[in-house]
């Protein structure tokens, strides 16, 4: 009897134990976030270009050669993935963010995350123009959709909730520098000087985010821009003189973080129960350009692919000659777009310091 009475409670204490272990276990592993969806530029088009009529794409090799085992050109311009899809994985969601647009995926995978973005694009509208690509406005167009067709799969109910507690990542206005004001391509650099424009960019991301916000998105990460003046294609400007980067590009950057950063802190003010948060890429981007080896890479002035000074695109292709064989070392995979590796200690940064902080 007494036996008995010792193994029972024996028993029982074996399973409290077991069942505390896994309700934490549950509690580590459970996903917070129930979706993660993107919005941007190149830096996190997953593959939505494929399907557009623009000369700028990357579903052809050596592009993912590196993608998750399976060496598949997916869109994506990296080796491998890109710094949402490391997110996505963080958030213990998929190991991956799918584009929107790839017909190869359907609500379903929608569900835990989408991305919108589009490589080319930028926050003015006359960016995404210059290379036929999706406009920043076409995508919250295409949100909107989602949001429909969520409904649909999930109930409106749970749709909702998915909208209003997911996480947003925001990633664009390079382009709008780099490919539209300072490459000439469009009137803008007629219309403003540096300044100006980047006040007319931070006034439009400003109403993008209140877009959003009206669709029912709180949780939004906008990442800030890096030193684009040390783009492997920009320092080729001056290839006489040690391609030194830009520095000009580089103040423009600076400025345009300090004013995101402005209008964040004013929008948080403004809009009930709004996240919004910058996420500072800048500094810590520097940092691995000018110290690559305390980070594991060989080089962080040219491209792994071809000559690493102006291949992009079609331009990086199969055929191009001197691409790396062992992209991990360096910085830059072609002569904008990082490496998966530098994409992924970016994204445990941009994680640490902004991505985990939605309550
Ligand atoms: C992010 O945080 C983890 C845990 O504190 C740390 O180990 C890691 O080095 C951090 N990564 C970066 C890139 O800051």
């Amino acid at each position: 009897m007494q036996i008995n009475a010792q193994k029972n409670s024996l028993l029982l204490l074996i399973t409290e134990i077991t069942t505390l272990l896994i309700c934490t276990w549950i509690a580590q592993t459970e996903a917070k976030v129930p979706a993660l969806i993107v919005f941007g530029d190149s830096t996190v088009d997953s593959g939505n270009n494929n399907v557009l009529p623009t000369a700028l794409k990357a579903n052809f090799p050596p592009y993912g050669r590196d993608f998750m085992g399976s060496g598949k050109p997916t869109g994506r311009f990296s080796n491998g993935r890109v710094a949402t899809d490391f997110y996505s994985e963080m958030y213990g969601l998929r190991p991956f963010v799918p584009a929107y647009l790839d017909p190869e995926y359907n609500i379903e995978d929608f569900a835990v995350g989408v991305c919108f973005a589009s490589a080319g694009t930028g926050i003015d509208p006359a960016t995404a123009g210059v290379l036929s690509v999706i406009p920043l406005w076409k995508q919250v167009e295409l949100f909107e959709e989602y949001q429909a067709r969520l409904a649909g799969y999930l109930g409106s109910e749970m749709a909702k909730q998915t909208i209003s507690e997911g996480v947003y990542a925001i990633s664009i206005g390079t382009n709008d520098f780099i490919e539209n004001y300072f490459a000439l391509a469009t009137p803008r650099f007629l219309e403003f000087t540096p300044e100006s424009y980047v006040e007319f960019l931070i006034s439009l991301a400003r109403d993008f985010i209140i877009q959003i916000y009206m669709l029912g998105a709180r949780k939004i990460g906008f990442t800030g821009l890096s030193g684009m003046g040390c783009l492997p294609l920009e320092r080729n400007r001056n290839p006489m003189w040690g391609r030194p980067c830009i520095e000009e590009y580089n103040k423009v950057a600076k400025e345009f973080n300090s004013k995101l950063q402005q209008m964040t802190d004013e929008l948080c003010k403004a809009l009930p129960d709004l996240q919004l948060r910058v996420a500072h890429l800048y500094d810590f981007f520097s940092n691995i350009l000018q110290n690559p080896s305390l980070y594991g890479f060989e080089d962080a002035q040219y491209g792994c692919c071809g000559t690493g000074t102006f291949e992009l695109g079609y331009l990086c292709n199969e055929y191009t000659p001197f691409t790396c064989t062992d992209a991990s070392k360096y910085v830059f995979w072609d002569a904008v777009h990082p490496t998966e590796k530098t994409s992924r200690i970016v994204a445990e940064f941009l994680m640490n310091t902004t991505f985990s902080k939605f309550k």
